[in-house]
């Protein structure tokens, strides 16, 4: 096992000579809670218990908050113990995660996990089984820290509903690659997957499409607001902040089947199985459609733990409000003429909700075509020059491409047996994926990151999504943990995350196994 094979690959790496051993159970001093449950939470993935001591001089393993320069952790493994880490003050459990899981990747990396795979009815039990596994780490010093701070992926659930333990699992695996934000896209067309006290027919009727495909009368399911909370500690525990996305005003229509009032034209819509984009949206020039906003962004903002939640914005036509005498009345009463300004006015609703619950919004890059709300975080999907025009704006930026690379619904190649819809994206177009290149450099540091979006028209169950997701979410982690010169080009690149996948589907990830482009097929 060699540190520098990680994927990420940690920063800085001064190997030693000599092996540390692994213990059965891990004793260990944490100065805080935090960065204890945060090292819980990763030995548990590899199947090492952990028992705290109070004396620091009993522990395998010691960590200790430290103002650091530049770094999230640094993390001494002597031959003989104990494992010494320090954590920036500053980022506290993140930086703790940080930690916790580079030492659960080289774990994994070194064969050595003592846990059934996850999903093991499925697969061989890992190390258990695994005659290579050496039980033991090689001695290093390592000082880390990452290139960005907005290190994502999104997972559709509206499309698709996915039970708590599918998303617990992958949150595991975005924690494994020192991900940490997890963007839970909650309502679409197809499904409203968010429990809201106020408005109970969104999930009663919202979360439910006829399936007349599969031998069941329906489909779907919701979260309840305390599996939503379950699922929030869950990640922050990891390092991992939830951002969950509302979309709003367009991809409604599963709203819309509980509420017809809130549409423009008020009649009876079902909730849709086929997938695109809907004429039917919120009717913005009715006030109840504002009560509707206020309510539902005020319950979502009260759920979360995180100060960011995703309102949506994108794919929203203006075709009914063009019809519709309440939205052409507000664009008289407000002397407007383009009807995207409710679009505009849908957003700025939602934000003063979130702003009002001391919460900031982010939406789709399609915001830009009207007003954007002016505190909102633009991510940048339809193309990167949307970048540079929220940066002309003076908003923050989160790239994810649909033409470069960051869009994991795609299939991996053109081979027809390969899943995936709409385009290709193999994993070497992820490699020379480099967000800094997207953007101006004078406005560079307002750049967060990036990240990879599964949307799940295609993808109904979780190892589908794994299988998408990996290696490409792998590669695209690597891009955004280390600057651009440290990042060398596909071909040195290749070998690590071919090597990566290996280890991944080891502990019974359905990772892709090639090939990785499509020249070389
Ligand atoms: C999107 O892909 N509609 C954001
Ligand atoms: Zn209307």
């Amino acid at each position: 096992m060699d540190w520098n094979m990680l994927v990420p690959r940690p920063r800085r790496v001064e190997t030693a000579e000599g092996r540390f051993r692994l213990p059965e159970v891990f004793r260990c001093h944490a100065e805080t809670e935090g960065s204890l449950a945060a090292l819980q939470a990763a030995m548990d993935f590899v199947g090492y218990p952990i028992r705290p001591v109070s004396r620091a001089s009993e522990a395998h393993i010691r960590l200790r908050h430290r103002a650091l320069q530049s770094d999230y952790y640094s993390m001494e493994i002597p031959p003989d113990g104990p494992i010494e880490v320090q954590v920036d003050s500053e980022h506290g459990t993140e930086g703790a995660a940080s930690a916790a899981w580079i030492l659960a990747a080289g774990i994994v990396a070194a064969g050595a996990t003592r846990k059934k795979a996850a999903n093991a009815e499925h697969t061989e039990p890992a190390a258990e089984a695994n005659a290579s596994g050496s039980r033991d780490l090689p001695a290093a010093r390592i000082s880390d820290g990452p290139r960005h701070v907005w290190r994502g992926v999104m997972v559709d659930s509206a499309r698709q509903f996915f039970p708590l333990p599918v998303l617990k699992r992958f949150i595991d695996l975005a924690a494994l690659h020192r991900l940490n934000v997890f963007h839970w896209h909650l309502t679409d067309d197809q499904g409203w997957r968010f429990e809201s006290r106020t408005y109970p027919r969104l999930t009663e009727i919202g979360a439910w499409r006829d399936d007349n495909t599969a031998n069941y009368a329906r489909e779907g399911g919701y979260y309840s607001q305390g599996e939503m909370q379950e699922i929030d500690r869950y990640a922050r525990v990891r390092g991992i902040r939830i951002v969950p996305e509302i979309d709003i005003p367009g991809h409604v229509r599963a709203a819309l089947a509980a509420y017809p009032n809130l549409s423009c034209r008020r009649t009876e819509l079902a909730v849709p199985r086929r997938f695109g984009i809907f004429e039917d949206v919120l009717c913005v020039g009715n006030v109840e459609v504002h009560r509707f906003l206020e309510s539902i962004f005020s319950e979502v903002a009260e759920v979360f733990s995180g100060d960011l939640v995703h309102i949506g914005g994108d794919e929203c036509p203006t075709s009914r409000w063009q019809e519709c005498p309440r939205c052409t009345e507000r664009l008289r009463v407000n002397s407007a003429t383009d009807y995207t300004t409710l679009h505009a006015d849908a957003l700025r609703i939602a934000s003063r909700a979130l702003a009002a619950a001391g919460k900031r919004p982010v939406c789709w890059d399609e915001a830009l075509d009207s007003a954007p709300p002016e505190e909102a975080i633009i991510m940048c999907w339809r193309n990167p020059q949307a970048a540079a025009r929220a940066l002309e704006l003076d908003h923050e930026v989160v790239l994810c491409p649909t033409d470069r690379a960051c869009y994991f619904d795609h299939a991996h190649t053109s081979d027809p047996n390969e899943p995936g819809r709409i385009g290709v994206c193999s994993v070497e177009d992820v490699a020379e994926f480099a967000p800094e290149s997207h953007v101006p450099e004078d406005r560079a540091h307002r750049l967060l990151g990036a990240q990879g979006n599964l949307w799940t028209e295609g993808l109904p169950f979780g190892k589908w999504l794994e299988y998408m997701a990996f290696p490409r979410l792998a590669m695209l982690a690597d891009t955004l943990w280390l600057r651009s010169e440290e990042v060398a080009g596909a071909g040195e690149r290749g070998p690590r995350i071919r090597a990566h996948a290996e280890r991944l589907a080891d502990i019974g990830v359905n990772v892709y196994r090639g090939p990785y482009s499509e020249v070389s097929s």
